[in-house]
């Protein structure tokens, strides 16, 4: 699928922005504090609903202005359709996909895909749990309208059990209202992670291959999922995938083992909102031991098997956004990186130093130069 062409309005830094699109590679030079980033932001709100940066959607208006907009015209093999993002200042912001206004934002996902890399993205291996269960649902949430259902469901309930635990906490509600919740908490929640502990096995496969490439097969990157009932030392064979029965008795004991201590402090304590990922080069642990340039190599590797698991789960691979990171990769594995992305997938790219880059490398891209949120040359 690829991102045919894109207007901006009142966007960040741009006033008014209208582009189009290769459905290669499209480089972005410009130096700093030009509005790189925020043309990356503004794809990535298309596909997801909000901003990988800011949780504040007026952050995304122009200072000063009162609404702003984004537009593209879609290429998918659901057909070409246009998407429009509108956010106001007072009111709560809207989506159209073919001129239709969306009841809701998930319902915005899955139209257009997009895998992101920025530099952000680099505390995947060593940073908190919470971005590596970000990563994993954000890429399953995208390719599948079950899973985007089943974490809507799971959260819901999660959040009314929560305030239940509350409740009973401070003696307004009696503790054998719990049941219920239980019971859903426990079949939603395993949905969610029979379908991570799939998912992440496909992409351990995927990512150990790219991993080899890139480090030019000297090292071997292993991904175990961790569900959040692991005890201390036990994990799971990347080979081998629990079974959805087994997911949900042990969810459930946990449930039991742990009433006691979430009466007391009223919120729920187990469940997939505490999973993780664990990633290992040569069967050591890389949160621990790592260096920047193997953490770099891994997080690549990773956001080239997502882009592969998307690609195969849905039949064409989603749009790439790399904001600021191919740069700092030496040449070897920076042309691994181009190579196997090579003409299937449609690339956005940044950098503020086109002289980082081999002509080469250019020789089939289209490259526009940003300065302060205007086009200033493009060829
Ligand atoms: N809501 C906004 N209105 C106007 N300008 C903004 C807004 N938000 C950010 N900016 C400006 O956008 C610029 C940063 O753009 P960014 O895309 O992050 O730059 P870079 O090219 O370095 O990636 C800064 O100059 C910042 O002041
Ligand atoms: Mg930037």
């Amino acid at each position: 699928m690829h991102v045919d062409s894109l207007e901006l309005n009142y966007y960040r830094n741009y006033r008014k922005l209208s582009i189009e699109l290769d459905r290669n590679l499209n480089i972005f030079v410009g130096d700093n504090a030009q509005g790189k980033t925020n043309l990356i932001e503004s794809i990535y709100l298309l596909a997801t609903g909000r901003s990988h940066r800011t949780f504040r959607d007026t952050d995304l208006i122009t200072w000063n202005a009162p609404e702003a907009q984004v537009r593209a015209q879609v290429n998918t093999q659901m057909g070409s359709f246009s998407m429009r993002v509108l956010l106001s200042r007072n009111r709560r912001k809207r989506f159209w996909i073919g001129g239709e206004e969306l009841r809701r934002q998930s319902d915005l996902l899955g139209f257009l895909n997009v895998v992101l890399f920025s530099p952000d993205d680099l505390q995947l291996v060593k940073g908190s749990p919470s971005m590596r269960r970000h990563f994993i649902d954000l890429g399953l949430a995208q390719v599948s309208k079950v899973y985007r259902h089943d974490l809507v469901d799971y959260n819901r309930v999660l959040q009314q059990r929560n305030s239940l635990l509350k409740n009973i906490a401070e003696r307004k509600a009696k503790v054998d209202e719990l049941h219920l919740w239980d019971a859903q908490l426990v079949e939603y929640g395993t949905r969610l992670m029979y379908k991570r502990a799939e998912a992440i096995q496909r992409i351990a496969g995927f990512a150990r291959e790219s991993h080899k490439g890139i480090s030019g097969g000297e090292e071997n990157l292993t991904i175990h999922y961790l569900p959040f009932y692991l005890k201390e030392g036990e994990s799971i064979a990347e080979t081998k995938l629990p079974l959805a029965r087994e997911i949900n008795d042990r969810f459930a004991k946990e449930l039991e083992s742990n009433r006691l201590q979430e009466l007391r402090r009223g919120t729920t304590l187990v469940g997939p909102q505490r999973d993780d990922l664990l990633f290992q080069i040569d069967g050591k642990d890389a949160r621990q031991f790592a260096s920047q340039g193997q953490q770099r190599t891994v997080v690549l590797a990773i956001k080239l098997a997502e882009l592969e698991f998307m690609g195969e789960e849905v039949g064409e691979y989603p749009t790439l956004l790399l904001d600021d990171v191919l740069s700092e990769l030496d040449f070897s594995r920076r042309s691994f990186f181009l190579e196997t992305i090579g003409d299937k997938v449609q690339t956005l790219l940044t950098t503020t130093d086109r002289g980082n880059f081999r002509r080469d490398e250019l020789y089939h891209s289209r490259q526009y130069v940003i300065i302060d949120g205007q086009l200033a040359s493009e060829g």
